[in-house]
């Protein structure tokens, strides 16, 4: 991210500037400028617009945060909010948002397998409504691609698409290979961004009943991800805005890359392995791969091979998730732990600041066509302050999921101290004190 720094002053000569909405305030710290730490300050005026940026600029009120590093909030592409979610309470519109804006999460893309799924506009309608007045941070409501028969209807209403093409929490029967086609030109006729969850159900081997993660990996496999993202990279008419979520390996961000698509990782598949002891709690679809694979995913995410990372954030509760490992859900929480276990990775050497900020913040808000993730002229002032001093051990106790646990348990993370939306403070001291204004949002540009 390199915040292009066209003004120095709110009285700037540049012509195209001459009347800018007046700065009300000012946040002064270090940025990311040409790649480099440097100290910036940003002038936002009355509605919360980022109206100037540069050194010295003059304004009634300056909140300055000295050494911490000021960075655009976070878009998560991919979380499971659960709501509705029938008797299941193990997340809300309400919870969800509030654990978002601790970990820096500014927009939540919100899938559509809730009880019940959203297939049409007035499922649409009911699932909006629990938003408005509920949500602390912005909310991007996914429809699901099902059958073709309410499309037109839905796509007026959703900000994008969601296709299962295997079997997952709330998904029992997905569409046939034959389907596949027709769905992927109908979606492209929409307009409207498509993530796809690649995994081909004919090449699962769930006989016998898999008892370890291991088990879980051999059978959903590499190779029914692969046959998956194949067939549809395959089938993918021109136009259609196509992004795969939580690829699990390297070949296959591989295959999707040289198609030229958009795709994600998910914080699970670049931190654990199958080797780890959590068991039934590291239960996630796809599964969690060999730690060799793990390695060389995490390496490609590094290099800048991985355009966009999302938390896959899936709740279930505990008791759920405790039992035997055959019947236990797949998912765990991770929506405020994504954008922390990531800046400790920053301050460990693992992985470059401007790196993060493109797969956390730029990519997947251009993904969805926003005008967010970075620190430019025009955008909301939707920001984070971080100080890379605030190393905090990761315990469920000290995190705000309902469901109460965390796979990430005793690794290190570093919060945001402070958590900007539309310029107003919603995250100070690393406690949560905003309002529940968080509004809905649909693409406003073309990729
Ligand atoms: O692990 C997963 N959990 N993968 C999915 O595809 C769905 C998700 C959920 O909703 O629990
Ligand atoms: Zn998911």
């Amino acid at each position: 991210m390199a915040p292009v720094l066209r003004r120095t002053s709110a009285r700037s000569r540049d012509p195209e500037s001459r009347h800018p909405p007046p700065i009300r305030w000012v946040l002064a710290g270090r940025s990311l400028v040409n790649g480099r730490l440097r100290p910036l300050e940003i002038g936002v005026s009355g509605d919360g617009i980022i109206v100037a940026l540069g050194r010295d600029l003059r304004s009634p009120e300056r909140h300055d945060v000295g050494e911490g590093v000021i960075l655009p909030s976070a878009t998560d592409l991919h979380v499971h909010f659960r709501d509705p979610g029938g008797s299941r309470t193990v997340e809300s519109f309400a919870t969800g948002t509030v654990q978002a804006a601790l970990g820096g999460v500014g927009l939540v893309a919100d899938m559509p397998n809730t009880i019940p799924t959203v297939t049409d506009a007035a499922r649409f309608e009911e699932k909006r409504s629990r938003v408005l007045g509920r949500a602390a941070v912005d909310v991007l409501l996914y429809g699901a691609l099902i059958t073709t028969s309410k499309l037109d209807e839905l796509a007026t209403t959703v900000g994008a698409l969601k296709l299962y093409l295997s079997p997952t929490t709330g998904v029992d029967t997905p569409p046939g290979h034959d389907e596949i086609p027709s769905l992927l030109r109908r979606a492209a006729a929409t307009g409207l961004p498509l993530t796809v969850h690649a995994e081909d159900p004919q090449k699962f081997r769930l006989d016998p009943p898999p008892r370890s993660l291991s088990d879980w990996d051999c059978s959903r496999p590499e190779v029914a991800e692969e046959a998956a993202v194949s067939e549809v990279i395959a089938a993918a008419p021109r136009g259609l805005r196509l992004h795969f979520a939580h690829v699990t390996s390297s070949r296959v961000a591989d295959r999707i890359a040289k198609a030229g698509h958009s795709f994600e990782a998910s914080p699970h598949h670049l931190l654990l392995s199958r080797e780890s002891r959590l068991g039934s709690r590291a239960k996630v679809n796809p599964p969690l791969r060999s730690e060799a694979k793990r390695s060389e995913l995490w390496a490609r995410f590094a290099g800048g091979g991985i355009p966009c990372v999302a938390s896959d954030h899936a709740p279930h509760d505990v008791a759920e998730k405790d039992r035997p490992f055959e019947l236990a859900p797949s998912g765990m929480p991770n929506v405020e732990t994504m954008v922390p276990l990531l800046l400790a990775k920053v301050r460990a050497g693992d992985i470059d600041l401007a790196r993060l900020v493109a797969v956390a913040m730029d990519r997947p808000s251009r993904w969805v066509g926003l005008p967010r993730g970075r620190i430019a002229l025009g955008h909301r002032a939707d920001l984070i302050v971080v100080d890379f001093r605030d190393r905090r051990t990761i315990t469920a106790k000290d995190l705000h999921a309902p469901c109460g646990w965390s796979a990430f348990e005793g690794r290190e993370g570093i919060f945001p101290r402070e958590h900007y939306r539309a310029g107003e403070r919603i995250v100070f001291e690393g406690e949560y004190i905003g309002t529940p204004t968080g509004v809905l949002r649909r693409p406003e540009f073309a990729m």
